[in-house]
């Protein structure tokens, strides 16, 4: 199958050029800003998703059997910062990709987040009304909408929570930011009311490679790890398998910072009916662990402790 990978470089589009290259996939990327190679990617293509009409002439002349869009502005406080752009991008983007996938007869698999739901009523299942609190959520919630308007016979979305990986810049998962802290020397505050069920970036991606094989599974789904967890154990996890000194993070409330204190309180996901139905398991974050690496730009401090 040729698939086209949109956001190719990001932490979820390189782990899914890597599922996809491992099943034999024939895999195209799109790419932004980044200048490196991406693994496993058959062809790399650096575009920027702005340019609506080069954007859809690029797609047409390709003509991939599905398209899998990665792309987004995908930091909260960049849509605040950036409202047009990230309403583009997390938005109106999507539609223009279903669009043209349904004009292809091409799959499509789309990317949204837990962040829908306002964290009041977990865990969340598929049916629940999306309840969004912040820009970046009600973008993702009207991209929802818009994608299975546009595409509903092609088109797949994961709700997806918080993700573990190894990005290829080394700075965009969750241990990789917080080790970043920690080799500046600052003990984090991590949230003991704070409950997310986060999900290996690899793990996912083999699920988005079974839902572009599949046909039967169209519409929108969650899935996360396989059981929800504190922020605060997060960090006690990460600190225990990568050997770092306790005192390293710090037990806090989401209230002890004004700043924080409208965050959702727990977004578990309720992985029915998704689980299950495929060969592909979701993981509990221990079993995360192993996969995760010393990032390159803390590693020098790393191997110095
Ligand atoms: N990471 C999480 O914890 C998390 C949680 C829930 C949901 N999600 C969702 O999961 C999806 C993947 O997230 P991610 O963490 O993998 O994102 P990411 O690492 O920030 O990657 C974003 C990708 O989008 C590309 N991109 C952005 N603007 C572009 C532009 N104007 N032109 C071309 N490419 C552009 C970037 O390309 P360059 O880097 O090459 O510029 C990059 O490949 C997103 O929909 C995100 O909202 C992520």
């Amino acid at each position: 199958m040729k698939i086209l990978i949109i956001g190719a470089s990001g932490l979820l589009g390189s782990a899914f050029s890597a599922a996809a290259k491992r099943r034999k996939h024939e895999t195209i990327g799109f790419v932004g800003n980044y200048s490196e190679k991406v693994p496993h990617l058959d062809e790399q293509i650096k575009i920027d998703l702005r340019d609506e009409a080069e954007t859809e002439r690029v797609i047409l002349e390709l003509f991939p059997d599905a398209i899998v869009n990665c792309a987004a502005m995908s930091q909260p406080w960049q849509c605040v910062e950036n409202p047009e752009e990230s309403y583009y991008l997390n938005t109106l983007l999507p539609e223009k990709l279903a669009r043209l996938a349904r004009h292809l007869f091409a799959t499509f698999i789309h990317i949204s987040s837990e962040q829908v739901f306002d964290g009041k009523n977990a865990p969340y299942q598929i049916s629940d009304s999306v309840s969004p609190i912040n820009k970046y959520a009600e973008q993702k919630a009207e991209s929802e909408k818009r994608v299975h308007h546009a595409c509903e016979e092609f088109a797949t979305t994961l709700r997806i929570p918080l993700l573990n990986g190894n990005s290829l810049s080394g700075n965009r998962s969750l241990h990789e930011i917080l080790m970043a802290n920690w080799a500046q020397g600052k003990a984090t505050p991590l949230f003991e009311d704070e409950i997310r069920q986060p999900c290996l970036a690899d793990n996912l991606a083999q699920v988005m490679v079974e839902l572009c094989e599949r046909q039967d599974l169209k519409g929108i789904y969650h899935w996360a790890g396989a059981r929800p967890i504190s922020r605060y154990e997060m960090g006690e996890q990460l600190i225990k398998h990568f050997g770092l000194p306790e005192d390293f993070i710090v037990k806090s409330q989401r209230g002890d910072d004004p700043r924080f204190a409208n965050r959702q309180a727990n977004l578990a996901l309720d992985l029915q009916p998704l689980d299950g139905k495929l060969k592909t398991n979701p993981q509990t974050f221990v079993e995360q662990l192993d996969s995760l690496i010393v990032p390159k730009p803390v590693r020098a401090w790393y191997n110095a402790l």
